[in-house]
């Protein structure tokens, strides 16, 4: 059977790019910024997203269309290719097992901001303060019908975009959402610009303080520089294995690591300008987005209205994420044979099962005997995939990329043209980026 490739390489980047912003840019990028002291943080996360994010990001994109077949026989090929193990088809492995565990806490956390879309177009906020949004909030993590009903809303749509293609699904899904995307959030800036304090926002966000700076700043920025990325589980080396031959992989890189941090930027800078025009806190955590912001909508004109674009926005970034964690298995089915939509099904089928106990973990599972080593399933799953499984499959790929894999065969497909810009990344690929991501890895494990 011949694979489906993009028509172009704008739709690559717009499909990459809707992997890359999901709720990482939306909901925690901001409040990681609030909980690391603001500017100290951004400037350590452009400089990790530049001097770790794209170099990974080059290389994921150069493995998948190299080896021109879903992750785990790319990894086989592109291995026997360079005379290497074919045991680095682990790569592909451990993306395609991550997908299953990311996708079933990912659509859990999809399915509030579904929720919340709802909830403030019908105006139920109207008037309502701190503590009321908070009680929403947890009676929501209390409601596990209403948790699965969204939650799988989301997980079943994403399957249906799946199952149609590479075309009519995943490509139509990006063409269509990223521009309406990208157009709601320019909306809100403005809006923000014109009702919020943007001042604050912008003084919050940029003023570089030293004082802030600590170990903990760099590491979680560079863990969260990996996430956002959506790096080391292969969604972006599946999407690379679509990529047209003819196109410069440099190129593409380069537009979707623009797309992803500007539009956390422009996320986080209404976000604040909105938060701070009310006095509100910024080191809110987790729940800035689902207890704060809706209290700070409603203050402003129209802001129900308002803050429900901006939820919907962020169902549509979780959702051609979605669709990125889940390729990766359903195209190692397909390359085994199986239709799509047979693939697609086998794959919901065994994520419901996470993603229930992801749900029942937030209430009736959330106490012993339901943990596991003292996180409920919820946290350790977001834990193992985020802070070891991603890092482990990007150190894997840094190595092997920049020191296992043959030169001639990586020139063939980056083909650069300017040898300066070729050798600098050869440097942040083969030392770099691994020893950075090793250094987090060893900091999640607590060793250093
Ligand atoms: N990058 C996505 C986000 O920022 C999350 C993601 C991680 C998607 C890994 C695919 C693979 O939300």
């Amino acid at each position: 059977m011949i694979r489906e490739h993009w028509k172009s390489s704008i739709i690559f980047v717009l499909a990459a790019a809707g992997s890359a912003v999901g709720l990482g840019n939306i909901w925690k990028f901001p409040y990681m910024v609030g909980e690391n002291g603001g500017s100290a943080f951004v400037l350590v996360y452009l400089a990790c997203i530049v001097a770790v994010g794209l170099p990974i990001l080059v290389a994921e994109i150069l493995l998948g269309r190299r080896g021109d077949a879903s992750p785990i026989l790319a990894m086989q090929k592109v291995a026997l290719e360079s005379r290497a193990s074919k045991a680095w088809a682990g790569i592909g492995w451990l993306g395609s097992i991550a997908g299953f565990l990311i996708a079933s806490f990912y659509a859990v956390v999809a399915g509030w901001a579904g929720k919340y879309t709802v909830t403030l177009f019908s105006n139920e906020f109207e008037g309502a303060d701190v503590p009321q949004v908070e009680s929403y909030f947890a009676t929501l993590l209390g409601d596990n019908t209403s948790m699965l009903i969204w939650g799988f809303g989301f997980l079943l749509v994403s399957l249906a975009f799946i199952a149609l293609g590479v075309h009519r699904g995943l490509a139509n899904l990006a063409r269509i959402l990223m521009p309406l995307l990208i157009l709601m959030l320019l909306g809100l800036l403005v809006y923000a610009v014109i009702q919020g304090n943007i001042s604050a926002s912008l003084h919050f966000m940029f003023d570089f303080k030293p004082e802030d700076l600590n170990s903990d700043v760099i590491l979680s920025a560079l863990g969260h520089s990996f996430f956002t990325l959506s790096l080391g589980m292969c969604a972006i080396m599946v999407y690379g294995s679509y990529m047209p031959k003819n196109t410069s992989i440099g190129k593409a890189a380069l537009a979707v690591g623009f797309l992803d941090t500007a539009i956390a930027i422009i996320a986080g800078v209404v976000i604040y300008s909105i938060v701070f025009d009310n006095g509100m806190q910024a080191s809110a955590g987790p729940g800035l987005l689902f207890q704060t912001l809706p209290v700070a909508f409603e203050q402003l004109p129209n802001g129900h209205l308002v803050g429900g674009i901006f939820f919907l926005l962020v169902s549509f970034a979780a959702l051609t994420s979605l669709v990125s964690i889940i390729e990766p298995f359903v195209a190692y089915m397909v390359d085994k044979g199986m239709s799509r939509i047979l693939a697609t099904g086998v794959f919901c089928v065994i994520c419901s099962v996470f993603a229930v106990a992801c749900t029942l973990s937030l209430n009736i599972w959330s106490a012993e005997p339901y943990l596991i080593a003292g996180l409920s399933i919820f946290d350790a799953l977001d834990y193992l995939t985020v802070n070891i499984m991603l890092p482990l499959g990007g150190v894997l790929i840094a190595i092997f990329v920049g020191w296992v894999m043959k030169d001639t065969k990586i020139r063939r497909e980056l083909k650069p043209q300017y040898e300066a810009l070729y050798l600098v990344w050869r440097v942040f690929i083969r030392w770099i980026a691994p020893l950075s991501v090793i250094a987090v890895l060893l900091n999640q494990l607590s060793v250093i």
